[in-house]
């Protein structure tokens, strides 16, 4: 959460960084600033909300520079006010630093400096750090000085004192051609630019300018002119850099023609999976192929048990992959809450496989489930979208999604994605294992089908459109469905909690009378999961249930199923498909419902309120 951006170059900064922050403002969106060396000072200008309004401040007083910061924030210490908004500035006037993370002894930090003198004006604990880089720079040898030693040794010094997670860029007025970045736990990347250097969250705020990056490593410190840059770790140990070209398309993130990103991602699913499959076949096996696993067919014929570790939408994602996994490849599956594995010290079998599945790369919780499993000493794989992320460099092996920039807070293609992986991953540990070659055939067959299948289900945003308006009005909801069909209910009541504010839950349909069937009233609308399989009929009944309760139903089944026409108020038909589609085409309705209805409450689809879509603290 929270993105930053760090300029210094022959270009006017405060462009630069602005557009940036407008890139990163998935990243936190509560209020957004930026700090420019302007007529021989530090220029700081500040708003809550958007970087919208940031922009238009910056145009009216007409600040701008060579050199600058810029953040938008996810706030964590300190309400959403102009004086909790980052840049933050040190007690003298100095320093101005953006941050994202939480430093978690800000409170000791900020005890000893207030004995020292130091004021503080904000609620932040970013201000405590901000100090800490003035106190040590007023402890160095001034003979540093010129060539900014002084500068990047207080910021590498202070950063031996500060625990918690940070990414952050500092400027300093005696250094007027100096910017220090460092990370421990949020992401920065380093852009090499023609006379000109641009530090930012992700690579997305950055490419346009850079082609060539360094991904910065947990506790290093870099520091950068706009002609040269020299990292070390916070230690002062000296660090190699690994400049590595760009792999971003600039136009895939653009919004075009679609009112949401969210809505552009929704109907570029055909296209990411042809991505997630494209070269991942292999034909005369039938099978699937994955180049960067890093682990033998051998390797893997000894894993008697795999444990999937996600959050949110990726968690569900994991949670298709048991189903799946379970179903075609006889492994058992476990699946975790990456926030809940990190802190449960859990026994895991010795010959346990652990795979990571995050959209960004970046999720702290499912970082630190991956770096516990290592630690432990479990070979990790992880699915990932976004190529050179924490968690795609750290995993031991891994697969990469390709399913372009997921930029809505709402994730839908990534999703897709990953649950396509997950089935060409049942599919080959399937033919490691019992799978015949001739369900190998039928299992490639299908998956290849499953972009065409999305496409027509698509199709039906109309019907979807008109489906949404009816419901719109609801302030409760319930998804359903049995079997694969589960995670797919859970990943549909979050899609519409967290785009519409409306209160929804998932459950297995079978577990309803367990105790949600007391919801169930006029007032609050089901939307049942039916594909016609192994427990088609189950499912019907559950939906009698309801019925019979005047609860109003929505349901989505295959097209040509036995479906009773007259059980639900409104149908949705998915194509007809091999189990390990089913869960990739009944997502679509689930995603056009929420975002229509969302639109129809007029929602802010793309930036909803509280949230941030990459989740870098705790
Ligand atoms: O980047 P990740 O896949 O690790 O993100 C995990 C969750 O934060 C994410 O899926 C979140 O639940 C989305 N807002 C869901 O739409």
């Amino acid at each position: 959460m929270c993105g930053i951006v760090a300029y210094t170059g022959k270009n006017a900064a405060s462009r630069i960084i602005l557009e940036g922050l407008k890139r990163l403002e998935y990243r936190g969106y509560d209020s957004a600033g930026l700090s420019i060396w302007n007529n021989n000072s530090l220029k700081t200008i500040k708003k809550t909300g958007r970087v919208d309004t940031l922009d238009r401040e910056v145009k009216r007083t007409q600040v701008d520079g060579h050199l600058g910061i810029g953040h938008t924030r996810w706030a964590t210490h300190g309400a959403v006010t102009e004086n909790n908004a980052h840049p933050h500035v040190s007690s003298d006037g100095k320093f101005a630093i953006v941050h994202n993370g939480v430093i978690e002894n800000y409170e000791q930090i900020k005890h000893f400096l207030e004995e020292k003198g130091y004021t503080f004006h904000s609620d932040t604990d970013t201000e405590a750090l901000v100090n800490l880089i003035a106190y040590h720079y007023q402890k160095e040898p001034e003979n540093n000085s010129s060539n900014g030693n002084r500068f990047f040794n207080s910021v590498r010094k202070s950063l031996n004192h500060v625990q918690g997670t940070y990414g952050i860029a500092v400027i300093c007025s005696d250094h007027p051609e100096d910017l220090i970045g460092a990370r421990h736990g949020s992401p920065l990347i380093l852009g090499l630019g023609d006379n000109e250097h641009i530090l930012a969250s992700d690579v997305g705020a950055l490419a346009m300018h850079a082609q060539n990056v360094v991904y910065l490593n947990d506790s290093e410190v870099v520091h950068i002119t706009r002609n040269s840059f020299n990292i070390a770790t916070i230690t002062d140990e000296s660090v190699e850099a690994i400049v590595q070209r760009v792999d971003w398309d600039i136009e895939e993130s653009e919004l075009g023609d679609y009112k949401h990103f969210m809505e552009k991602e929704i109907f570029e699913q055909p296209k990411a999976l042809e991505n997630a499959m494209r070269g991942r076949f292999s034909d005369d096996e039938s099978t699937a192929k994955f180049g960067g696993l890093n682990i033998t067919p051998q390797e893997l014929r000894q894993v008697d048990r795999i444990l999937f570790c996600g959050c949110g939408t990726a968690w569900h994602a994991c949670l298709v992959a048991e189903y799946l996994i379970e179903r075609f490849a006889r492994i058992p599956v476990e699946v975790e809450y990456a926030s809940e594995f990190r802190y449960r010290n859990a026994p895991l079998d010795k010959n346990t496989l652990v795979f990571v599945i995050s959209q960004s790369g970046e999720t702290i919780d499912t970082l630190a489930a991956l770096r516990e499993s290592k630690r432990k000493g479990f070979q990790t794989l992880a699915i990932n979208n976004v190529v050179g992320s924490t968690i795609a460099r750290e995993a031991d092996g891994g697969i990469y999604q390709h399913a372009g920039p997921e930029i809505g807070v709402a994730s839908t293609k990534a999703f897709t994605s990953q649950v396509m992986l997950c089935a060409m991953m049942a599919l080959y540990l399937g033919r490691l294992r019992d799978m015949s070659f001739n369900d190998g055939v039928k299992f490639v067959k299908a998956l290849k089908e499953a972009p065409k299948q999305v496409e027509t289900v698509l199709k039906q945003s109309s019907h979807l459109q008109a489906i949404a308006k009816k419901y719109a009005k609801y302030e409760d909801f319930l998804f359903l469905g049995r079997q694969s069909m589960f995670p797919i209910a859970l990943e549909g009541a979050l899609k519409l909690k967290e785009i519409s504010y409306i209160h929804a839950e998932g459950y297995p349909a079978a577990e309803m009378k367990h105790g949600p069937i007391a919801l169930i009233s006029p007032d609050c609308p089901s939307l049942f999961l039916a594909p016609q399989e192994e427990v088609f009929q189950k499912t019907l009944s559950n939906i009698q249930e309801v019925k019979a309760r005047k609860g109003p139903i929505i349901a989505v089944t295959s097209e040509g199923s036995d479906f009773p026409r007259d059980l639900a108020d409104d149908l949705i038909e998915i194509p007809s498909a091999h189990p390990a589609i089913q869960p990739i085409l009944a997502s679509i309705p689930v995603q056009l419902l929420s975002y229509y209805i969302a639109v129809e409450r007029g929602c802010d689809v793309d930036k909803p309120r509280n949230l941030a879509k990459s989740v870098t603290v705790e």
